[in-house]
């Protein structure tokens, strides 16, 4: 904590009030706003632009510098270098592990892999249409109904069995989720696979045919979770945390989590960019595209552009941009159209003075929707695969909060309705 403090003077209050200011590590100062409410005055903030919802060492973003650090590591070096459950490991334990304790790690996700022989008769219930994310909506929810055992919150060894349960299950779930839509039969994990080879298993094989899962194409969907494994305060984070601060259970939390990234503001983006790149189906159409982007009275955004937090290159971008070039090499589709228009829209988009103003480079979602097509996974899992890779960032944001002081979420509101009327009987209204 800081000496540091502002001092804020409102018209008809005689006394200016002073608020502490604190320091982070790096990053911007905070000015703590709590003692307002004594003053009887609300901060207000809709969308949460300036607003440090909460204090955490897990991740670190600075978005004018395109900065992205996970306990202190940058997320190149980490894509780089690292892979994606020793990177769970560093998220959920702040150090990046030894060997042993790597290789303990390992074993224990991949004990957990297999979900209730029950859960497989949940997706009976489901349309064999229904969007995979809302059948995760559901599925993850429901696991809080058959792991009883590992719900007490308050129990640190009931917390991390259940961060086993979630980081290992979900991609048996997400997997399970699109064999049901194709009505081919569920498939059991492999846990003498990877992570990334074990979820590419489940979704590929079948029974009378054995996986054969490149090792390029492994490493690839890796690096997509591992560049997905966490991103602070975002939306889908902070409703995991909004959740669990009213003591709900881990897995009713991580379905929270599942729904906020759904939308497509948020993790829904990457199927929004390959279907909008369907749209524009042709690069002659594309100028008409970034003309409706551009124009205040359509809706129409370019999707995989623009970011909250960076007004500069998404680092994790930049990462994936060349893992999308390495995958497509690997499978022979340089050429391949969809891609020349994604090409052809990115130098457009970062050329046009409306993006460069406002700041709009293209985001992760961008390209990870490039890859995740060119490894042959249907644009409806493409959410799902964004989900399997945040369940850690989640999972240890929840855990952080859980494990120190914390109290339940509750924001206020600028009240702009009726003030108190009477009520009138019906035949007087
Ligand atoms: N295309 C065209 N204009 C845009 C776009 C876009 N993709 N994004 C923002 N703008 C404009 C927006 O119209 C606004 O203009 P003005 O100031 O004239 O009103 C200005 O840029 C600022 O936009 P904003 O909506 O106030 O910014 P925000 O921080 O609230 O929203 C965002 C951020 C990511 C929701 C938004 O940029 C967006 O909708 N992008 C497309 C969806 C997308 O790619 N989302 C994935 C985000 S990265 C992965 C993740 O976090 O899940």
């Amino acid at each position: 904590m800081s000496d540091m403090k502002a001092t804020l003077k409102v018209d008809g209050i005689d006394e200016a009030i002073d608020l502490p200011v604190h320091e982070g590590t790096i990053g911007p100062r905070v000015v703590d706003v709590g003692a307002l409410t004594a003053n009887d005055l609300f901060t207000y903030d809709p969308g949460f632009v300036s607003t440090a919802a909460c204090e955490s060492q897990i991740t670190y973003i600075d978005g004018a510098k395109g900065v992205l650090l996970h306990r202190g590591y940058p997320i190149d070096q980490l894509a780089e270098h690292s892979d994606y459950l020793e990177t769970c490991y560093l998220l959920l334990y702040g150090e990046l592990p030894d060997k042993d304790q790597k290789e303990k790690f390992v074993r224990t996700v991949h004990n957990h892999t297999m979900v209730h022989e029950q859960i497989r008769t949940f997706y009976n219930g489901f349309r064999r249409d229904a969007h995979p994310m809302a059948i995760m909506c559901g599925v993850v929810g429901a696991l809080s109904a058959f792991y009883h055992d590992s719900l007490d919150i308050s129990d640190e060894h009931h917390r991390q069995v259940a961060a086993f349960r979630l980081i290992a299950k979900m991609p048996t779930l997400a997997a399970m989720s699109y064999k049901f839509s194709i009505g081919q039969p569920f498939m059991y994990p492999d846990n003498s696979m990877g992570y990334a080879e074990n979820f590419l298993h489940m979704m590929f094989g079948t029974p009378c045919e054995p996986s054969r899962i490149s090792p390029v194409l492994a490493k690839a969907m890796d690096r997509i979770f591992l560049l997905h494994a966490d991103h602070e305060q975002n939306a889908s984070t902070s409703t995991v945390r909004l959740a669990g601060s009213s003591g709900a259970n881990p897995f009713a939390c991580i379905a929270s989590g599942i729904a906020a990234l759904w939308g497509p503001s948020h993790g829904g983006a990457n199927e929004a960019v390959l279907n909008m790149l369907e749209e524009i189906g042709d690069v002659s159409r594309i100028d008409e595209f970034v003309a409706r982007a551009k124009d205040k009275n359509d809706p129409f955004r370019l999707m995989g552009f623009g970011h909250r937090v960076y007004k500069n290159f998404d680092p994790r971008a930049k990462v994936m941009k060349e893992a999308a070039d390495e995958v497509l090499a690997e499978l022979g589709m340089e050429n391949d159209p969809l891609l020349a228009i994604a090409k052809r829209l990115e130098e457009i988009a970062l050329s046009d003075e409306y993006f460069i103003e406002k700041k709009l480079y293209p985001n992760v979602d961008f390209y990870s929707g490039i890859i995740l097509k060119a490894l042959g996974i249907p644009t409806s899992m493409f959410t799902v695969i964004f989900a399997v890779g945040r369940t850690v960032g989640w999972i240890a944001h929840w855990n952080e909060m859980i494990s120190g002081s914390y109290r339940i979420g509750r924001p206020r509101q600028l009240y702009t309705g009726y003030a108190q009327r009477d009520y009138l009987p019906l035949d007087k209204r």
